[in-house]
């Protein structure tokens, strides 16, 4: 960048900080910034602000690494010639936060959304990482549409446990099998549990945070290798320093997240997470990206896009390895460099680096074929989502790299299974009654849970990835099918049917679904439906009304009015109306 094109450029901070028509409202915004140690000269310097989104604190463990990092990144901003000004954003953590967290990512995005418009900012660096931290920032970044770049703080340290690796997530989906199966006790439980969590960052496995990590650095918006880097590496530091260098020179050269996003590089994330073996909270998230930042992108398009390409990273839960090892192996840009060579990378689109993903990726190679395997000798063939419709919903996901041999042999002959339907009312329902010997729960059951989805719970539980009665974990059988209008942690290896939609409270079919009936899945043709006669189908949907929620919060009552369907990415429906709002100034 030429030192004249920075000469030139008007910022939009301007029109707080130095704006000669209106000295009053200038001085205003001035004077307070003075008091912790900005000065009047560099402020009216024409320089551009740039906004740090601090997603870390005590409340947001998984991000709380951020709160050290911000001096490297401000580092950044500063040598590379901007001013750095650091805010906090609404905290979320995946596992804490209750009802959902799934309640907040919304509320997040707003918050943000807010803050970028009405303050001086030119251009911010969003810092990701829990699972939700990540979607609500890309979110407010594209309806804001102002310069943006991330920054993951990265996943921690691998955990170990007598001698095997514990992947977050992962170790308590097979502990509460232990337990269930009478072979641990609460102690050790929470012994393993904690042994999974040994550093700094987020979830270590390819969970939601991991996977959505690696969506933003597929879809261009991160500093190529940023979504893998472990929390404590000395990498993860210099990422930090060179994220803030990087975005100065976005805010000069105005790169916008409408420069990057398109529909090629929604493609492209479609990809790379069937091949990493992403998480099922990928689609909603990606979707929600996508109808804020105005692009055309559809449920089914993970099917069509994304269904093909094969797993080719061996990481907890759909494999073996850990964070440590996929940074190793060549992380993110590795992946995208076997999906390339393979041709099933949109190499011309734009990134943030300011090149396009193909020269970022120039001379990328993976290092560790035990951890990244070769496009053509994957780990397994056609790993992405199937997206099943039927009679009990629109759409529904279903995520293939994790369905195992066994569960394949036991339910899935041919790809048809036709099942008798245990269904709860929510996971109050399920755990009061999945070991009643009355429901005679055995292999030809499937079990549904409903009203689980974004106005039922709200916020959509993860709670779909249900274990099965105590007396079948103990005869062995780990999985058995389940399906429901929530979500599934993005570290359980379930290959539930989750995300259905429309959910079962807003009048979804599984809404009209009744324990005995008989219903048939069948992956060949992506269907799922309830083997009801239609004049009996038809009859309930008249019989039916919602059932009575109340709200606890007021936030929960206004998300309720306004939040769409998963399918759809769980927005608020009336925001995806503003779209690259800093086009407008605020008022003074
Ligand atoms: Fe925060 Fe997994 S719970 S990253
Ligand atoms: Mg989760």
């Amino acid at each position: 960048m030429s030192h004249d094109t920075r000469a030139n450029k008007q910022f939009r901070s301007q029109e707080w900080f130095d704006n000669p028509n209106n000295p009053g409202m200038t001085a205003l915004y001035l004077e307070r910034y003075l008091n912790q140690a900005f000065t009047r000269e560099e402020l009216q310097a024409g320089k551009p602000i740039i906004g740090i989104a601090n997603s870390g604190s005590d409340l947001s463990p998984c991000n709380k690494i951020h709160v050290f990092l911000m001096d490297r990144i401000k580092a950044g901003i500063r040598d590379a010639g901007g001013i750095p000004m650091e805010f906090p954003v609404h905290p979320i953590f995946e596992n804490a936060k209750r009802p959902t967290a799934a309640l907040d990512r919304n509320l997040a995005y707003l918050g943000l959304v807010e803050l970028l418009y009405g303050y001086p900012i030119d251009a911010v660096v969003m810092t990701t990482g829990c699972d939700k931290t990540t979607p609500s920032q890309l979110m407010a970044a594209c309806t804001m549409d102002i310069p943006a770049i991330g920054l993951n703080g990265g996943p921690m340290l691998d955990g170990h446990w007598k001698g095997k690796l514990v992947g977050s997530g992962t170790v308590i989906w097979e502990s509460r099998r232990l337990l269930a199966d009478g072979k641990i006790g609460w102690d050790e439980f929470m012994d393993r549990a904690c042994a999974s969590a040994p550093s700094l960052g987020h979830c270590n496995s390819m969970g939601t945070a991991s996977t959505m990590n690696a969506m933003a650095e597929a879809l261009g918006m991160t500093l190529t290798g940023n979504s893998a880097i472990p929390a404590p590496f000395q990498e993860r530091m210099g990422m930090a320093y060179k994220t803030g260098q990087r975005i100065v020179e976005m805010a000069y050269a105005d790169l916008k997240p409408s420069d990057i996003l398109t529909r090629e590089s929604f493609e492209n994330a479609i990809r790379v997470c069937s091949a990493i073996g992403g998480s099922t909270n990928a689609p909603p998230h990606l979707q929600a990206i996508a109808r804020h930042a105005g692009i055309e992108f559809d449920v089914k398009d993970w099917e069509t896009v994304g269904y093909d390409i094969p797993l080719i990273v061996n990481m907890q839960p759909a494999g073996e390895y850990l964070g440590e090892a996929f940074y190793r192996a060549g992380g993110v840009p590795a992946v995208m460099a076997e999906l390339n060579g393979a041709g099933k990378l949109h190499a011309d689109v734009m990134t943030a680096t300011g090149k396009t993903m193909g020269e970022n990726l120039d001379g990328v190679e993976v290092t560790d074929r035990r951890v990244i395997f070769a496009y053509d000798k994957p780990m397994r063939e056609k790993a992405g989502f199937l997206v099943l419709s039927g009679n009990l919903f629109d759409s529904a996901l279903m995520k293939s790299s994790v369905i195992s041999d066994d569960f394949r042999d036991r339910f899935l002959k041919d790809g048809v299974y036709e099942a008798r339907a245990i269904v709860f009312e929510g996971p109050e329902d399920y755990h009061e009654r999945i070991n009643d010997p009355a429901l005679n729960i055995d292999e030809t059951c499937m079990l549904f849970i409903r009203n689980v989805g974004c106005v039922g719970y709200p916020g959509s539980a993860e709670v779909v990835n249900m274990q099965p009665p105590d007396a079948m974990i103990r005869a062995g059988i780990n999985h058995m099918p389940t399906v429901g209008d929530g979500r599934q942690s993005g570290t359980s290896e379930s290959p539930s049917v989750l995300n259905a939609s429309p959910e079962a409270i807003v009048g979804g079919g599984l809404a009209y679904l009744n324990t005995g009936d008989m219903v048939r899945l069948d992956i060949n043709t992506s269907s799922m439906n309830a083997l009801v006669d239609a004049a009996e189908w038809e009859a309930r949907k008249a019989a039916w009304s919602p059932p009575v929620i109340e709200s606890h919060t007021p936030w929960q009552e206004i998300y309720r009015q306004h939040v769409g369907q998963l399918a759809q990415g769980g927005c608020l429906e009336l925001a995806t109306a503003y779209q690259r709002v800093a086009k407008n100034l605020p008022r003074d």
